[in-house]
């Protein structure tokens, strides 16, 4: 194997190769092979499923509670019923749609393309309800049901968990990059990381709402994620990559704890593994996907990552009568924004503020690192603030850097009405929706909303310091990012989108960005949605097999 900085630069190249450019798109298929169309739904042959209880969604918790520290929900205890609510408010279906004769299913979890990459899985000892003997399971969201992969002895799981607080779970998610190559080729690497950070942040905002906290194991190395979720045996369906395992703990009892110990995570590869998975479709293109998975994969080590000098700060929020698990639940892309819907200035600046990983506050309370990405935004629709373009500073102590870096600003200042806590600044005032438009491919969404955004990240000084293994990390801050931006919008009644297609230098000219320091991974737009009243939409669960 090379050594690290000769793995840094192949995902230096990876990143360079997989920008789009004005001239010309990353290189991908360029037309749909309907023939080789993955199966959104992996299933494991000859394993035990165990139906899991559909949780409708109640009045409480409200949705801005989960974000208070006096008001956050009580921790619920692990049951059959609470572990059924987790995955029913992450990685379940959230309901059918079709037009004619076809039909797809959506979810809880954003997906570039709906083409879901992301797979989840469930380490638990014994859990009232559900299981008498520790397992490892794979979720399937459309039974809603676990398949028991493994069981294993007590003693193994005491010693597994023997750092972490009493209820502690764990859960595991890897990527099928097929199912997003299949359609976007050699660029599809990062939009399984964005979805992965979705499902991070989908995961950490359901725990949240029983009262739970998770953190992820970001010590353990990627050849440990595949043992404990049992991805490393042999089989001929589409490869499954794993990407990260986080610990689910009790609010009060949230632990730093990043790690598990090697000589019980190696016990895992001589369990009695059941179950085969399923072969997703009947041919594959190589488009790169394996290279860059194994340019990136985590050693197991210790990492100090560095943390806030002065983290963020929260201020007193009203609570909205919103229902935190309904937002959730009905959570979608707008597929066209209606370029009239204006937000005003105050839930403007609240949806930004939860943006910032306020200590303890989920989602972002379950990274071990500080931010590391900035939102530049482009303002187009919202009361008493300018058009223009914004910045929030993400990580104040970046503040100055990135003064320096954005040589097209003018002199920075905060927009009126800017609460002191939020490190909001105006750059520019201007007409920014054709900008926002021509660079996120030429998309209506981007300029037709109240506003959209590219999110800016620290790029190579983190991926130096840390490693090339760093680099899936950036996309599941940004995913987890838009994760949030989804449910802020939902809770404030209009609707947003992920845009994962847009002109990468272009916006590093917009800003100025005059090297690599800085790069946009991902884009979002956030605004009043126009309906497509074409499509007809069907409840998530019961439905009949076909
Ligand atoms: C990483 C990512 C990139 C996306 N990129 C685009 C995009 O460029 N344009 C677009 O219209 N939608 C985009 N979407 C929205 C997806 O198409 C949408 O999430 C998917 O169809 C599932 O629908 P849902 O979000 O309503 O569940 C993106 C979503 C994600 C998570």
């Amino acid at each position: 194997m090379s050594n690290q900085s000769d793995r840094l630069q192949q995902v230096f190249a990876y990143h360079q190769a997989t920008k789009h450019q004005f001239q010309a798109y990353a290189n991908g298929p360029g037309y749909l092979d309907w023939e080789t169309q993955p199966n959104p739904f992996r299933r494991y042959a000859g394993a035990r499923l165990i139906a899991l209880e559909a949780i409708e969604p109640a009045d409480q918790p409200l949705y801005d509670d989960v974000f208070s520290e006096q008001r956050a929900p009580a921790a619920a205890a692990v049951n059959l019923r609470t572990v059924s609510q987790l995955f029913y408010d992450s990685l379940a279906l959230s309901a059918w749609k079709s037009a004619g004769e076809t039909r797809w299913a959506l979810r809880v979890n954003a997906s570039s393309g709906n083409l879901h990459p992301t797979e989840g899985y469930l380490i638990c000892g014994p859990v009232e309800g559900l299981c008498d003997k520790p397992m490892v399971c794979h979720y399937a969201p459309r039974e809603h049901g676990l398949e028991v992969l493994a069981e294993f002895d007590i003693a193994l799981w005491n010693t597994l968990c023997g750092r972490f607080p009493e209820h502690t779970f764990f859960i595991g998610l890897s990527s099928i990059h097929w199912r997003e190559a299949w359609k976007y080729g050699q660029r599809a690497y990062r939009y399984c990381m964005h979805d992965a950070g979705h499902a991070l942040g989908a995961i950490s905002m359901a725990a949240g709402g029983l009262g739970w906290r998770t953190r992820l194991l970001d010590n353990l190395g990627s050849d440990d994620l595949a043992l404990l979720m049992g991805t490393f045996r042999d089989h001929d369906a589409e490869r499954e990559e794993p990407d990260v395992l986080m610990a689910c703990v009790p609010a009060e009892l949230a632990t730093q704890e990043t790690s598990l110990p090697a000589a019980s995570v190696l016990s895992f590869e001589s369990l009695a593994w059941q179950g085969s998975p399923n072969k997703l479709s009947p041919s594959h293109l190589d488009w790169g996907m394996d290279k860059i998975a194994q340019q990136v994969s985590r050693p197991r080590a210790a990492c100090q990552y560095r943390s806030f000098e002065n983290p963020p700060l929260s201020w007193p929020l009203p609570s909205r009568p919103v229902s935190l698990r309904r937002v959730i639940r009905q959570r979608r892309s707008a597929v066209d924004m209606d370029g009239q819907t204006r937000l005003s200035r105050d839930t403007f600046f609240r949806i930004l503020h939860r943006t910032l990983a306020v200590p303890g506050a989920p989602p972002f309370s379950a990274l071990p690192w500080k931010s590391h990405i900035h939102l530049a935004l482009f303002v187009h629709r919202v009361d008493d603030i300018p058009q223009g373009l914004y910045l929030l500073v993400r990580d104040p102590a970046q503040t100055n850097a990135l003064q320096q870096a954005l040589t097209q600003a003018n002199p920075w200042h905060k927009p009126p009405g800017c609460p002191q806590q939020l490190p909001l600044y105006c750059l520019i005032e201007a007409e920014t929706q054709t900008a926002a438009r021509q660079i996120s491919c030429h998309q209506d969404i981007a300029s037709d909303g109240c506003f959209s955004l590219a999110m800016l990240a620290e790029y190579t000084e983190p991926l130096q310091e840390y490693g090339p293994w760093f680099y899936p990390r950036l996309y599941w801050e940004a995913g987890m990012i838009g994760q949030l931006l989804y449910l802020e919008a939902e809770a404030a009644g209009i609707r947003s989108t992920g845009i994962g297609c847009f002109f990468d230098d272009p916006m590093h000219e917009v800003l100025g960005l005059e090297d690599q320091k800085l790069q946009d991974l991902y884009h979002f737009t956030v605004g009043g949605p126009v309906e497509d009243t074409r499509l007809t939409t069907l409840p998530a669960y019961p439905l009949e097999l076909s």
